[in-house]
C-alpha cells in the first residue's frame, strides 16, 4: 500500500489507475481505525480496482474543542489494517495540506442538516461537507463508503452530492457492532471499563423498543427509550428522536413514512463520551 500526505502525490497515483479505466473506491475516515472501518475498506477493496482511503481528523466538524484533543490517534495501526483490507493507497495529509487557507464555504442543507446532530452540534455538518467535498474532488471516485452508524451523515452527504452534482455512487454500510451489541465507534476506546459495560444497554434498549412499537405510539415508544436509558446509572440521554428515514423530520404516527428510523445520543460516564446509535422501525 501506497501511503501518501500530499494532493499532488495522490492525484499522481490516481492519474495512473485513471488511465488505465480503473474504478475508484474512496472510504473517507478519521483514523482510529476499527472493525467497522475495516468492513467499509473491504468493501470497496471488493467493488473496486483501486481503494482509496483518507485518514484525517478533520478540526472543522469539531465544534468542541475537547472532543478534538482526545479524539484517538493511531496512524501506523491504521496503516497495518489498510494492509490487511488490501487497500491500495492511504492518505494522510497534515491540516495545512488540506486547509492552506481557512475554508470559508458555507454548506446547508436544511431540514437534513439542522435537525438532531445539526442542532446539537453547530457547524459539525459543514464541515463534515467541507473535507468530503474536497476528497470527492481530488480522488474523482466511483464510489464512496460510508458507515450507517453515522445515519445522519449520509442524509447530509447525499444532499452535498446531489447540490454540487459529483458524479459518483455513495454506498452506505451496515453498523458494524461488539458482541453485546455496542455500535463499533473510535470513540469507544475512550471509555473506562465501567462505562464500556454499561455501554450496550444503548442498542438493547432500542431492540426492545421495536417490541415495544407495535402496541405503542411513537410518543410513547420516545419516552419508553428515554426512561429506560436514563435509570441507568452514568448514562444519560441527550436525544431520542424518531424520524422519517429520507427527510430526518420527526413522526407522529408509524403510518407516517414507508422508512421510520430513531436515532438516538447518550452521554456515557464521568467524562462524558457521546455515544450515537440507531434502529430502524421499518
Ligand atoms: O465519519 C467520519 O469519520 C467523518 O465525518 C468523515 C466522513 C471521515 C469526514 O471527516
Amino acid at each position: 500500500m501506497k501511503v501518501t500526505t500530499t494532493i499532488r502525490e495522490l492525484q499522481a497515483e490516481l492519474a495512473a489507475a485513471r488511465a488505465a479505466g480503473k474504478t475508484i473506491g474512496l472510504v473517507p475516515t478519521m483514523g482510529a481505525l476499527h472493525a467497522g472501518h475495516a468492513s467499509l475498506v473491504r468493501r470497496s477493496v471488493a467493488e473496486n480496482d483501486v481503494t482509496v482511503v483518507s485518514i484525517f481528523l478533520n478540526p472543522t466538524q469539531f465544534n468542541d474543542a475537547r472532543d478534538l484533543e482526545r479524539y484517538p490517534r493511531t496512524l501506523d495501526a491504521d496503516c497495518a489494517i489498510l494492509e490487511d483490507c488490501g487497500a491500495q493507497i492511504a492518505f494522510a495529509p497534515s491540516v495545512a495540506e488540506i486547509y492552506p487557507e481557512p475554508d470559508t464555504r458555507h454548506f446547508s442543507y436544511p431540514p437534513t442538516d439542522v435537525v438532531m446532530e445539526g442542532a446539537r452540534r453547530p457547524g459539525h455538518f459543514n464541515g463534515v461537507c467541507q473535507i468530503v467535498s474536497k476528497l470527492f474532488a481530488w480522488v474523482e471516485p466511483d464510489h464512496a463508503y460510508f458507515g450507517e452508524k453515522d445515519f445522519q451523515q449520509i442524509a447530509v452527504i447525499r444532499r452535498m452530492v446531489a447540490d454540487l452534482g459529483f458524479k459518483l455512487q455513495i454506498v452506505p454500510c451496515p453498523v458494524v457492532r461488539e458482541a453485546d451489541g455496542l455500535a463499533m465507534s473510535s470513540r469507544n476506546t475512550l471509555l473506562a471499563p465501567a462505562e464500556r459495560a454499561i455501554a450496550p444497554r444503548i442498542y438493547e434498549t432500542l431492540v426492545a423498543s421495536r417490541y415495544f412499537a407495535q402496541s405503542h405510539s411513537v410518543a410513547q415508544t420516545i419516552q419508553y427509550v428515554v426512561n429506560r436509558i436514563n435509570a441507568i446509572q452514568g448514562l444519560c440521554v441527550e436525544y431520542y428522536s424518531i424520524v422519517d428515514g429520507e427527510s430526518l423530520l420527526d413522526v407522529r404516527s408509524w403510518d407516517e413514512a414507508p422508512s421510520i428510523v430513531g436515532c438516538i445520543t447518550v452521554y456515557c460516564g464521568q467524562k462524558p463520551i457521546r455515544l450515537i446509535d440507531h434502529i430502524r422501525y421499518k
